[in-house]
């Protein structure tokens, strides 16, 4: 049994947070996440649902392949062809856990289980041996345990931990708690169920009140050691409990929790920017320690005091939690090891001399036309360099004509699966026409929801990063390019939308 005093960080961006509306990420995109999260030094990294779909298992298995240090999870329903399919995935796991979960409210086991309280149990019993028969580590979650009776709870608990499970963990699915109830309710399980002590009790929150946050903390005051969690609070409708927020909040108040997260809290900006360019979520500015204004101090009196005492008006230091000064880095006569040199230091470690290569390449093509090349610069190159491989659509030509008085046009040539197909229609502006071009030759029949535009740094030679969100038959996919040009940042970012709908097999969601 692990101490007291350590809180375990289980870390579900790539599960809970992809089913953000719009998040889904790919298998490559799911690795890179991982290996951050990895140095983030996260416990547990649950990498996914592998039973959801072909390409969900694929990508749990990637991950398990390659993460060492962290403990990789994946999830599964109560059933054994869902606890098989997690084992087989998980299978090249330095270390596994398989997380199993049944719902236990009475509206989910009447409304949508359809199953008696005593089906619930042998059900649940049943899953969390057919786990153990794969490994040691299996954790079972009470599905909507916030909204299940308390003797309910401890009766299917106590016959999970016999059943072998290690870690239970309590969810609040629909968020509905609050602070100091949900506190209590750990207090009480504890307390209550005879074998509490052979497992380690968990919490997971969703902030549909926005109490995600509050919610877990006060879990851990009552006994709770180990938190599920996301970067940037994404996940499913209002997400689930910040991971940023959670860590930071018991490395601050150590003079309150009797425990701490091992993480390595430098590491955090990096890995909120990262899930922040993969998914095209932004991040708001007065986020809690990843927003950019969370420690700029804009008032006169602010700043003065600051000068004169640091600790006046701040609580954390921004260098503890990865906000590093935006260097200039490199420039036109910069050479192939100082790119990469830096771009380890930004946490990049490429797989291969030619993903290096597309990078560098691309690179001195950004360094010809912009000055100084800053460290958020080569994130978003980097970023749209990688998500450019393996790509069923791709720009290959793209010239757009824009004058006053005149109707836009874009002419502009594709590849599409390794063809090439070119055409030239008009727009009401120069991103309508370059996306009008791109239509006529996909007809994808997709839904376009938003498109942002930001410049990754200041200036009017900054490079452009476009968000777009796309729609199709209820679906929603994001997409994000980046270009010193925003007419071709646009149209990258459309395609790799595009790329996401038509590269990804269907999947299941968990709880349906
Ligand atoms: O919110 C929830 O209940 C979940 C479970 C699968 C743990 O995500
Ligand atoms: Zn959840």
């Amino acid at each position: 049994m692990l101490s007291d005093s350590k809180l375990i960080i289980f870390d579900t961006t790539l599960r809970d947070g992809e089913q953000s509306p719009g998040a889904s990420m790919t298998k490559d995109e799911k690795v890179r996440i991982a290996k951050a999260l990895e140095k983030l030094k996260v416990d547990i990294i649950e990498a996914g649902f592998p039973a959801a779909s072909q390409g969900d298992f694929e990508a749990v298995s990637a991950v398990a392949s390659v993460i060492k240090d962290a403990t990789v999870c994946g999830l599964s329903r109560a059933l054994d062809k869902d606890i098989d399919t997690a084992a087989q995935a998980l299978k090249s796991a330095a270390k596994m856990r398989i997380h199993t979960f049944l719902a236990t409210s009475p509206i989910h086991m009447e409304k949508k289980l359809r199953m008696t309280p005593d089906e619930v149990v042998e059900r649940a019993v049943a899953a969390v041996k057919r786990a153990r028969n794969y490994t040691d580590d299996v954790e079972f979650s009470p599905e909507d345990a916030g909204r299940s009776e308390t003797d309910f709870l401890c009766r299917v608990i106590e016959a999970v931990i016999n059943a072998g499970a290690k870690t239970i963990n309590i969810p609040d699915t629909v968020g509905y708690n609050l602070p100091d109830r949900f506190g209590n309710l750990i207090k009480t399980l504890r307390e209550r169920i005879p074998n509490s002590d052979q497992a380690i009790f968990s919490v997971h929150c969703h902030n549909d009140l926005g109490l995600a946050v509050a919610n877990s903390l006060s879990a851990v005051l009552n006994g709770a050691r180990q938190v599920e969690c996301t970067i940037n609070g994404l996940g499913e409708r209002a997400g689930n409990a910040a991971l940023e927020e959670i860590v930071m909040a018991v490395r601050t108040r150590q003079d309150v929790f009797n425990c701490d997260t091992t993480i390595d809290t430098t590491q955090i900006v990096n890995c909120s920017k990262l899930i922040s360019t993969i998914t095209g979520f932004p991040v708001q500015p007065n986020k809690a320690i990843v927003g950019a204004n969370a420690f700029a101090h804009e008032s006169g009196i602010h700043q003065d005091g600051v000068i004169k005492h640091r600790e006046t008006y701040e609580i954390m230091r921004a260098e503890d939690v990865g906000w590093k000064a935006n260097r200039m880095v490199l420039g036109k006569l910069s050479g192939r090891n100082a790119f990469n040199q830096r771009l380890k230091e930004l946490g990049y470690d490429f797989t291969s001399e030619s993903e290096l290569n597309a990078a560098f390449s691309r690179f001195k093509a950004l360094a010809d036309k912009k000055q100084e090349i800053y460290d958020d610069d080569l994130q978003a190159l980097i970023s749209d360099t990688l998500s450019a491989e393996n790509e069923r659509f791709k720009l290959v030509f793209l010239h757009v004509c824009s004058e006053t008085g005149e109707t836009p046009h874009a002419q502009l040539t594709l590849s599409v699966a390794g063809e090439e197909k070119t055409t030239d229609k008009t727009g009401s502006g120069p991103v309508d026409a370059t996306y009008n071009s791109i239509e006529s030759i996909v007809k994808s029949g997709c839904h376009l929801q938003l498109y942002s535009v930001n410049n990754v740094t200041d200036g009017t030679d900054a490079l452009a990063e476009v968000s777009v969100r796309l729609e199709k038959d209820g679906r929603i996919i994001t997409g994000q390019g980046a270009d010193i040009d925003i007419v071709i940042a646009s149209a990258k970012a459309y395609l790799s939308a595009l790329n996401k709908i038509f590269g990804k097999l269907e999947r299941q969601h968990p709880q349906v």
